[in-house]
This record gives structure tokens, C-alpha cells and sequence, in this order.
């Protein structure tokens, strides 16, 4: 009969993680050991994370501001510079609040935000049938509604002009620099997650555009985008009539454009 892996195991997985080049082997040991239910199991995984699959891939989760998000193969991973974004789209909503989360991916901002506000009616978007499925799992607990398809098309026509908050981690990286992305994102990160288009802001662009229509009066919109992409994000956003501000995280990397929508 086999039994649960051991602390002798853990360091032979330190050895193999390191060989391969993993940074935090210890790390990334200590979380495969915890999460193997045998020594084959464990095996299984350590070949999968040598073989390069990123390490939430590997164990189903990642840790998103304390929550265990399940991650399936093939949806983006949450990434910890997000976590300012979930904070700072926290800080704007109200008990209560109507939470729509666009490019939700596993759903973690949204996940984030029904944990830490009371009572949000929750919403989420995104084009990948994976992602959909995974958020579904992610949301469910907090009564969330995943939708399939673009943007805001999928949606309850009921919904527009009620949105209190509207986050959206949607994909910016610019199509020429999807090459110079770790193998991880690059290999196992479905393209559409990733691609921004020409100048990174395609999706950001439509995000923004679409918002007045959907926000409640005095809502707001919260967008990630990168430090050098910031200045062209806020001409985005005031191209659809709201009144962007840049708020940042350096430690975390973090550059977020939050919006006011019009007040009435
Ligand atoms: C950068 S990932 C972010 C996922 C999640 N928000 C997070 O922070 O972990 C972008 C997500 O947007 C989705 N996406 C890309 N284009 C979309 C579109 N036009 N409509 C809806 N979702 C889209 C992708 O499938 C992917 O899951």
C-alpha cells in the first residue's frame, strides 16, 4: 500500500526542482509534497513542473490574497501583482455592491471581492470555455454568474447602468513582446490571455468603451495595465467620457487606471 510522501521525499524534489532551474525549490517542494497523495503521485507532478508547466498548473490552485483559486490547465495563472487591484477595487464597494469582473479568467478578482465586501451580486466574463468552467467553480460559493463569450455581449441587458464596480485584468501584453514572456505564460497560457494586439490595448480599448453603459451612477472602472502603458490606458479611458486616475504599486510591479463613471 502506498503512503503519503515524506520529509525524506521533499528533498530529493528540492534536488530534481533545482536541477531543472526553479528559483524557489524549497518552496515549490514543500507545496508538491502537501498536495500528493503518494509518492507516485508526487513523482507525477515533480515530472510535470520539470517538464516546465507552472506550478499552479501542477497543484490545480494558485493562492490569490489568501484563497485557494483552482486553476485548470490552460487558464491564465492569477498573478500576484493583482492582488492591488482586487484591494484597491475592494476599497470602492459598497456592502452590497454589483460586482461585474470582465476577462475573469479563474475569476480570482472576483473570488476576492465577494470574500472581502458583503453581500455583492456578482457577475463574471470570459471568452475561453475553460476559463468560464473554472471560474464557474471559483464563483459559486459566492452565488456568481459566469458568462461565455466577448466582453460585454454575453450579458443580462438587466444589468446595464447597475454596475458598482467593474474590474477588469483584461490581456495587454503587445503582440511583439508575447515572445520575451517565461516560457510558463508563453507555452501554457492560451494566447488569448495574453495578446493585447499591436500596442497591447485592443481589449482595454473596448473594456473602457463599453463601461458608461453598464456602470451605475457613481460607478466605477479598474483596469491593470503596465507602468509604460499607463498614459495611453488613461487616453483610452477618457475617450469613453469617465475621469481615469493612476494608482501603483512598485513592490508588486502593480499599475491599475481606476475610473469614475458620470454621477448621474
Ligand atoms: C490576463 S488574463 C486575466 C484573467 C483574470 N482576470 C486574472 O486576473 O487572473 C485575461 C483573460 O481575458 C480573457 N479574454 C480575452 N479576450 C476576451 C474577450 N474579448 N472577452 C472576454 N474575455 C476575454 C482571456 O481568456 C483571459 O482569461
Amino acid at each position: 500500500m502506498s503512503t503519503a510522501p515524506s520529509a525524506r521525499d521533499r528533498s530529493g524534489v528540492v534536488a530534481r526542482l533545482r536541477a531543472a532551474g526553479c528559483v524557489f525549490a524549497e518552496d515549490e517542494a514543500r507545496l508538491l509534497v502537501a498536495s500528493a497523495g503518494t509518492p507516485a503521485e508526487l513523482d507525477a507532478m515533480v515530472e510535470r513542473r520539470v517538464a516546465g508547466l507552472p506550478l499552479e498548473h501542477v497543484l490545480g490552485w494558485a493562492e490569490f490574497l489568501g484563497l485557494r483559486i483552482a486553476v485548470d490547465p490552460g487558464v491564465f495563472v492569477p498573478r500576484r501583482r493583482t492582488e492591488f487591484l482586487a484591494g484597491q477595487a475592494t476599497a470602492l464597494a459598497p456592502a452590497g455592491a454589483v460586482v461585474l469582473d470582465l476577462c475573469c479568467g479563474s475569476g480570482a478578482l472576483g473570488a476576492a471581492l465577494a470574500a472581502a465586501v458583503p453581500g455583492v451580486e456578482l457577475h463574471a466574463v470570459d471568452i475561453e470555455a475553460a476559463a468560464a468552467g473554472c471560474a464557474r467553480r471559483n464563483l459559486a460559493a459566492a452565488g456568481g454568474q459566469v458568462y461565455l463569450g466577448d466582453l460585454y455581449e454575453p450579458l443580462p441587458a438587466g444589468l446595464r447602468g447597475r454596475v458598482d464596480v467593474l474590474v477588469a485584468n483584461a490581456p495587454y501584453v503587445p503582440t511583439e513582446s508575447i515572445g520575451l514572456m517565461p516560457p510558463e505564460a508563453r507555452l501554457h497560457e492560451p494566447r488569448v490571455a495574453l495578446d493585447g494586439g499591436v500596442d497591447g490595448l485592443d481589449v482595454l480599448r473596448r473594456v473602457a468603451a463599453g463601461a458608461p453603459h453598464w456602470l451605475a451612477p457613481g460607478g466605477h472602472l479598474l483596469v491593470e495595465t503596465s507602468a509604460r502603458q499607463a498614459p495611453s490606458t488613461v487616453e483610452a479611458v477618457a475617450a469613453a467620457g469617465l475621469r481615469p486616475r493612476v494608482v501603483t504599486a512598485p513592490e508588486l510591479g502593480a499599475t491599475v487606471v481606476i475610473a469614475s463613471g458620470p454621477r448621474s
